[in-house]
């Protein structure tokens, strides 16, 4: 099967974990993309959603989805987003669409992450995919020189800025055989927003197209 057919049977079986009268926390992306489509057809049996980012937002008002505020609505019980790379864990790496502060936060936010993906995302040791870092912009060349102390090559997403007004610095070069500690590690350099490892809030149900791991 292609990729983009087990995008969007992903996206479609993730219907599955709605439940009525609920708001779902959706993330970003083109997998994701599937999924809000599917969720317009059922968009009568939710409250409304509450969206990782500008991208999300406006495909969910295209379809008469309601965009609700995390302050408003309290812990949600299902996040559903794609990812960049999925360990036998359950971990990941995201943020190659730039979301993922707003995407963690909605993740620790959330009773139930399901992760719908293709195949190709999967993976036995994350890093083969350059780790996304949001930073201050001021910081940008500092957090860059701390990582090179480290064992990762910083590139700055030039031309990219979030929807936090923020930039991005994709770490190549990693084997990440303790996620957790790096996230941890990553984490405590000043300057960083937040780190595209989702060790500490793993996925709770990966979809690798209609199949569940
Ligand atoms: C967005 O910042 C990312 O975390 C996405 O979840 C990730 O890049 C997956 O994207 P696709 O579904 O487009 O592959």
């Amino acid at each position: 099967m292609n990729t983009s057919n087990e995008k969007r049977l992903a996206g479609e079986t993730a219907i599955r974990y709605v439940e009525d009268d609920s708001v779902i926390g959706v993330g970003t992306g083109s997998t994701v993309a599937y999924f809000i489509n599917a969720l317009a057809d059922i968009k009568n049996r939710i409250q409304g959603a509450v969206s990782s980012s500008e991208q999300s937002t406006q495909q969910l008002k295209s379809h008469g989805i309601k965009v609700l505020d995390l302050n408003a609505v309290g812990p949600l019980s299902l996040y559903v987003d794609g990812a960049d790379e999925c360990d036998p864990h359950k971990r990941l790496i995201k943020g190659g669409g730039a979301a993922l502060t707003r995407e963690k936060i909605i993740a620790a936010a959330s009773g139930t992450f399901v992760c719908i993906i293709d195949s190709s995302k999967q993976v036995d040791l994350l890093g083969k995919f350059p780790l996304p870092i949001e930073v201050i912009p001021m910081a940008r060349s500092h957090v860059a020189r701390e990582i090179s102390k480290r064992r990762g090559q910083p590139v700055w997403r030039d031309g990219v800025v979030t929807d936090n007004g923020n930039w991005i610095l994709d770490v190549h070069g990693l084997s990440i055989i303790d996620p957790l500690g790096l996230e941890a590690e990553l984490n405590q350099i000043v300057g960083v927003v937040s780190v595209g490892l989702f060790a500490k809030r793993p996925a709770d149900v990966v979809l690798v197209g209609d199949r569940t791991l």
